[in-house]
């Protein structure tokens, strides 16, 4: 019994579509348009930071995330300083089952997001868009030439690979705008981490691959060095 779970798990893994926990099916929702996307997210409700406080660490968020969502461990995301749009997307797709790249990873998320309801979300959404990001503490200085490199990728792109500027969507500060998400001060395993998911076709939640796309001929050295180039950017 273990064991087909666990194949089931590796499964999931290669796969990113036959979607089962070993108590069910999971819910597995159809791809995003602008337009289903858009009309969603105008009908969530308000959100209250207050009230999203308290959530935070009612549902135990905190414990990954860090008490203000700044995360304290390599391994988990930092939440705080996400535009609320963002967010709120990430705990539907969770909750809807549109992002579920790694089953060891997203498991948790997925299950803590069924047990949101859309008040909710927009509530912890609020109290996450009110914080900043800052420098993530540990980061490695890339050396002057890939810095270089990294720094007109992110202003400039690549036009004979079809890279937009990440600055173009993710702001000139890594601030983030409505759905395209903050970068600045990221954990950088975890930048690495979902990089190389929308690569791998793990992660397909981006309306149209609209962030997948640049990710197909980015190196693993690029990415190495785009996470450790954002970890270090103070939002404010
Ligand atoms: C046991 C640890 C754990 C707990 C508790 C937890 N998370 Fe997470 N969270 C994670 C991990 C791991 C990821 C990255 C998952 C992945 O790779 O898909 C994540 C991802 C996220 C993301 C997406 C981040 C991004 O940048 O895309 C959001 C938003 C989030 N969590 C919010 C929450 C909220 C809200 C709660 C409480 C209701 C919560 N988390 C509780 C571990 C946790
Ligand atoms: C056309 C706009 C656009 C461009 C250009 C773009 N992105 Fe994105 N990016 C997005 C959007 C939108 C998302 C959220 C997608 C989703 O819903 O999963 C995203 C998500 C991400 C994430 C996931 C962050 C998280 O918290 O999970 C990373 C990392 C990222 N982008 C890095 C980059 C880098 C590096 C570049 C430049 C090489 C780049 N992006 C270029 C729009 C863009």
């Amino acid at each position: 019994m273990l064991k087909r779970t666990l194949l089931a798990a590796a499964l999931i893994g290669f796969t990113g579509v036959a979607i089962a926990d070993g108590h069910g099916e999971k819910p597995h929702a159809n791809p995003w348009s602008n337009f289903s996307l858009d009309n969603t997210l105008q009908s969530m409700p308000a959100g209250d930071a207050t009230r999203g406080q308290s959530l935070h660490s009612q549902m135990m968020c905190n414990s990954c995330h860090g008490e203000n969502g700044e995360s304290p461990s390599r391994n988990y995301a930092s939440i705080n300083g996400q535009p609320a749009e963002y967010t709120v997307k990430m705990m539907l797709d969770y909750r809807d089952g549109r992002r579920w790249e790694d089953y060891k990873q997203a498991n948790i998320m997925v299950k803590l997001a069924q047990a949101l309801d859309d008040q909710q979300i927009a509530d912890l959404a609020a109290f996450y868009a009110q914080g900043s990001t800052q420098a993530w503490g540990y980061t490695k200085p890339l050396d002057q030439d890939m810095h270089n490199k990294v720094d007109h990728l992110v202003r400039k792109g690549d036009f004979g690979r079809m890279i937009t500027p990440c600055a173009s969507c993710h702001g000139a500060k890594g601030e983030g705008n409505e759905i395209a998400p903050a970068l600045a001060g990221q954990v950088p395993e975890y930048f690495v981490r979902t990089m190389q998911a929308y690569k791998d076709g793990a992660r397909h939640n981006d309306v149209n691959e609209g962030m997948s796309q640049f990710t197909h001929d980015l190196t693993d050295a690029e990415i190495e060095a785009l996470a450790e180039y954002y970890a270090s950017l103070n939002k404010q």
